[in-house]
């Protein structure tokens, strides 16, 4: 299988990359422009002949000429974070709706045999129930919501007219190591140090999964055909408080650091929990993700 995974060297990219490498028959092209991934995540393949590093940008078709003959593809590539979006609203659309779309024309001509398109629980926006499920309506907040929403439309479309054999995940928010800029990561730089940690409003309520279990949904999904052309909730189907998840930080970290609150922003979703009708996945207690993502930091 020649697999390509478009931010592959970002947080999930590269995880996910540790695992497709365990298949020794798979040969994988990470493409990325390093905005926000590093080449020190994905650097222990550096000398694993089946799998290459290009550097491009989704938003140029020319680069990803670059990448030859593929048959399966990980679009993860994506402005990922809310702040980002919001600060840098250009550089959001052109790469997770103008990008998108050069993926997956790019993915259509090479006729690949799956597309695995990474959405994120932001398309739903503020939830009228929870927990949340795939047939929830979609109103998102935030111009990382909207052009996930957007991407996911083109993905509808080429699944439609293209005969893509495509199935959108929509990730709840996700932990672990090389993770950065989001509140676990934030968190516990913080506590090491001793310095306070900042809620905002701190009544948000959300459903954290650790990356090990994103992965093996992703792995397992695209492994069975019976998911093609499904929309699947990526989440663990509980909410933890973020006031809750600092405290629970300090108390694992032993920190001396102190929540202090200000103004919640409104960009912020204030509370998400996932349900899944396609897919029942195992997940890892909050808790017992935290300490093993304390041992990492
Ligand atoms: N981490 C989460 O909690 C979460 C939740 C829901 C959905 N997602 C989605 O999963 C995917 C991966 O997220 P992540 O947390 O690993 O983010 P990340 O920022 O670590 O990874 C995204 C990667 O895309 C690359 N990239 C950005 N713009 C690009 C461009 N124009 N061309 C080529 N590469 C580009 C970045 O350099 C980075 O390596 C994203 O699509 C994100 O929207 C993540």
């Amino acid at each position: 299988m020649r697999i390509l995974v478009t931010g592959g060297a970002g947080f999930l990219g590269s995880h996910l990359v540790d695992a497709l490498a365990k298949g020794k028959s798979n040969k994988i092209a990470i493409f990325d422009n390093l905005h926000r991934g590093r080449l020190e995540n994905i650097n222990q393949h550096r000398n694993n002949k089946n799998i290459t590093f290009v550097e491009g940008d989704i938003r140029n078709p020319i680069d990803l000429k670059k990448i030859g003959n593929i048959d399966f593809v990980y679009h993860l590539a994506a402005q990922s974070n809310v702040i980002g979006s919001v600060s840098t609203p250009g550089y959001a659309f052109s790469t997770n709706v103008v990008g998108t779309l050069n993926v997956l024309k790019f993915a259509s001509e090479k006729k690949v045999k799956r597309f695995i398109f990474s959405s994120s629980r932001e398309v739903y926006g503020n939830p009228e129930y929870l927990p949340v499920d795939e047939s929830h309506p979609l109103n998102p907040i935030n111009m990382y919501g909207i052009t996930k929403l957007c991407g996911e439309t083109l993905c509808n479309a080429f699944s439609k007219n293209k005969n893509l054999n495509l199935t959108i995940l929509r990730i709840a928010n996700s932990y672990g190591s090389r993770d950065r800029d989001r509140a676990i990561p934030v968190f516990l730089e913080n506590a090491k140090k001793n310095k306070d940690l900042t809620l905002f409003g701190g009544k948000q309520v959300l459903d954290f999964i650790c990356i090990e279990d994103v992965i093996n949904a992703m792995i397992k999904i695209s492994n069975e055909d019976k998911f093609i052309g499904e929309i699947i909730n990526i989440g663990t189907g509980t909410g933890t408080s973020i006031q809750d998840l600092a405290k629970s930080i300090i108390k694992l970290t032993h920190s001396k650091s102190k929540i202090i609150r200000k103004e919640s922003r409104h960009f912020d979703v204030e509370k998400f929990v996932a349900k899944s009708n396609k897919i029942r996945l195992t997940t890892t207690r909050l808790i017992d993700g935290l300490k093993k993502t304390i041992e990492y930091y």
